[in-house]
């Protein structure tokens, strides 16, 4: 130790002041406990000496080279430094409010001739804090594009930082290395895609608690996809037809529908427009309840927003109905009874899960399709059927089933 010539000297003046030491010399009980503990806690090194008798116990600051307490007196102008005893054994220093500066070592003295002491070190830690500069705030970036995410951690130990999703995804760094976190004061994303956005997690840790965390929202701008699925569809008149679109764009695009005269389909008697989106993905559906020969043609599904415009569509044709199940122009019927089977359907479909395709009532009269379509239009059928429930089917074919 550097300082103990320095401290031998600065001790001289007291030893030289002692009358008639006590023959037996004092000894030391224990070592010097290490100390742990947060900034703005308080240290208190203990020390224990035996058969003390008429020497006096020093407490000093071995790296400043400082005298702090002599006996029971507080030498250094720091007032944050006070002496405690119990008796002559026992003997503690207490640094109050510590801060990163009293890191270092102590050491408990006895002016014996020569000195004895003991030597304990003051470990002071902080716990991590996250910077607002240069931590990345709230991002937009175009699809495609890299982006960096930054996370300026601070504390003692120097903490560690995890990045993670906040809805437990993975963080796809590179296409083929999939994790749910990833180390380390940068994340980088190359190429990102619509898949990564979403609020992220930066967490520091450094083993003092509290762990701090960072949460920085990614949004990814990409124009408009939409996809109806088929191109074209047969339709017998008095049918009730959904066709479904789906959409992926952020910002959330504008969708819609328009007729075959292009004209944008809103919600009247005879057609329903339904949607609903989840992230940047947005389904639209059109029902058209009892379709008339004037509602034939191509239908438009399209979705618009900031970065672009897109649409799909679908032509629907007529072919034969059923040759059992003619029936009457359902539009006659009451609207109040179409909106709660529109609302049963809606219920039955959000429970099964949402499908994708275009759900066809074609009925039971398979044997009646001629179309080329009426293979595709079937196994439609059957996962319609899945998704709605055979109940609901029942009732808007209007009970054509024994029930
Ligand atoms: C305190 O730490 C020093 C060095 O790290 C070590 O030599 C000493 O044994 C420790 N003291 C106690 C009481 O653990
Ligand atoms: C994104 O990073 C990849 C890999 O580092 C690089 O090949 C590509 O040119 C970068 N793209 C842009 C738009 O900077």
């Amino acid at each position: 130790m550097l300082g103990y010539t320095f401290l031998a000297i600065c001790v001289a003046s007291w030893v030289s002041a002692l009358i008639d030491p006590a023959p037996v010399l004092p000894k030391f009980g224990k070592p010097l406990d290490n100390l742990t503990v947060s900034v703005g806690r308080e240290a208190t090194f203990t020390c224990i000496v035996e058969d003390l008798g008429l020497y006096k116990v020093a407490w000093l600051r071995v790296d400043t080279q400082t005298i702090l307490t002599i006996a029971s007196h507080v030498i250094t102008k720091n007032h944050r430094i006070a002496v405690t005893h119990s008796g002559h054994r026992t003997w503690s220093l207490h640094i109050r409010d510590t801060r990163e500066t009293d890191r270092g070592w102590y050491m408990c003295q006895v002016n014996t001739d020569p000195m004895s002491s003991n030597t304990g070190f003051l470990d002071v830690v902080v716990p991590p804090d996250i910077l607002d500069y240069p931590t990345s705030t709230d991002m937009v970036v175009r699809e495609g594009s890299n982006v960096t995410l930054r996370c300026a951690a601070t504390g003692t130990p120097t903490p560690s930082v995890t990045w993670r999703r906040e809805d437990g995804n993975p963080i796809i760094e590179f296409s083929t290395q999939e994790a749910t976190s990833t180390e380390g004061p940068e994340l980088e994303i190359v190429r990102v895609s619509r898949r990564h956005m979403g609020p992220y997690l930066c967490i520091a840790s450094n083993g003092v608690p509290p762990t701090v965390s960072k949460r920085i929202v990614l949004i990814v701008h990409f124009p408009p996809k939409v996809w109806v699925g088929k191109q074209l569809e047969g339709v017998y008149e008095g049918q009730t037809v959904t066709l479904a679109c789906r959409s992926e764009a952020f910002p959330r695009p504008i969708t819609y529908w328009t007729r075959p005269t292009n004209e944008i389909i809103i919600n009247d008697d005879n057609f329903k427009i339904a949607s609903s989106s989840t992230g940047y993905e947005s389904v639209i559906e059109l029902t058209i309840r009892a379709v008339q020969l004037q509602d034939l043609g191509t239908f438009k599904c399209v979705a618009k927003n900031a970065l672009g415009e897109t649409e799909d569509t679908i032509k629907l044709n007529r072919i034969a109905a059923p040759s059992t199940t003619h029936r009457p122009n359902a539009r006659r019927e009451s609207k109040k009874s179409w909106i709660s089977e529109f609302n049963q359907e809606k219920k039955a479909a959000a429970t099964k899960g949402s499908s994708m395709g275009n759900g066809i009532d074609n009925g039971d009269g398979d044997e009646e399709l001629t179309d080329f379509d009426s293979a595709t239009s079937s196994s439609t059928t059957s996962r319609h059927l899945l998704v709605l429930g055979m109940a609901t089917i029942i009732t808007i074919l209007g009970g054509r089933f024994p029930t």
